[in-house]
């Protein structure tokens, strides 16, 4: 099972979701692994201060040019039971090759005005990548930093309705912990918030029932 994380924005939390989820994934006894294919490397700086002994392993991996990934996630895919590809925020064909390999697109955002100017520029990207698979390709919004008081503005419905994707119910909310844990290669599953531990959980646990 191969899910891209994926968005045109910088800073959304790609990879802070993609760390995050696998930490999770990993606790549920699944095998897991990690593409980054950001040149950022954040994932891969991630797995360097990651503590496989004491934690679930959590195989990552640093691609970066289309072909390659397309190669190794197939075999990753072999030998993995769910392999997170955490996206690159540039306008690349890297982009599509990102979606096309996934089963499922994921895509943090802030609903914002910004987001959805992004949005648009996604949508050219996804579609193409439609059109190279042959087949469509189930998307979702995952609602980051996430705060209650937020309204959905007629822009992002549409904007929502237009990419044919859905809003996952699990959101998640701003926490110092998604900060810290990364630094010691954790997840929040693994760290002292119970709040952070509970929402990440509820996230995997919907994104299972979608597999
Ligand atoms: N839910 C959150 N709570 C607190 N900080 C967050 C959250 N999500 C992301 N961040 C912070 O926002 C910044 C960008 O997140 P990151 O995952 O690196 O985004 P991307 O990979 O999309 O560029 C990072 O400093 C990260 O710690
Ligand atoms: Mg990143």
């Amino acid at each position: 099972m191969i899910i891209s994380i994926t968005s045109l924005k910088g800073g959304v939390g790609k990879s802070t979701l993609t760390q995050n989820l696998a930490v999770c994934f990993a606790h549920m006894d699944y095998k897991v692994a990690i593409v980054d294919a950001d040149i950022n490397a954040s994932s891969e700086r991630w797995s360097g201060l990651r503590d496989n002994d004491e934690y679930p392993p959590i195989m990552t991996v640093s691609i970066d040019t289309p072909k390659a990934l397309r190669n190794n996630v197939t075999l990753l895919e072999r030998d993995y039971d769910i392999v997170l590809i955490d996206g690159t925020p540039a306008l690349s064909k890297l982009v599509s090759t990102i979606m096309l390999l996934g089963d499922i697109i994921l895509v943090p955002i802030k609903p914002s005005i910004l987001d959805i100017w992004a949005t648009e520029r996604f949508q050219e990207r996804y579609e193409e990548a439609v059109t190279l698979k042959g087949e469509s390709i189930p998307g979702y919004f995952i609602l980051n930093e996430y705060n209650a008081r937020m309204t959905f503005n007629q822009e992002v419905k549409e904007a929502v309705d237009d990419l044919g994707f859905e809003i996952m119910k699990s959101t998640v909310k701003t926490r110092q912990a998604y900060k810290e844990a990364i630094q010691y290669g954790k997840g929040v599953y693994e760290y002292k918030d119970k709040k952070a531990k509970a929402e990440i959980t509820k996230l995997a646990n919907e994104i299972i029932g979608l597999l």
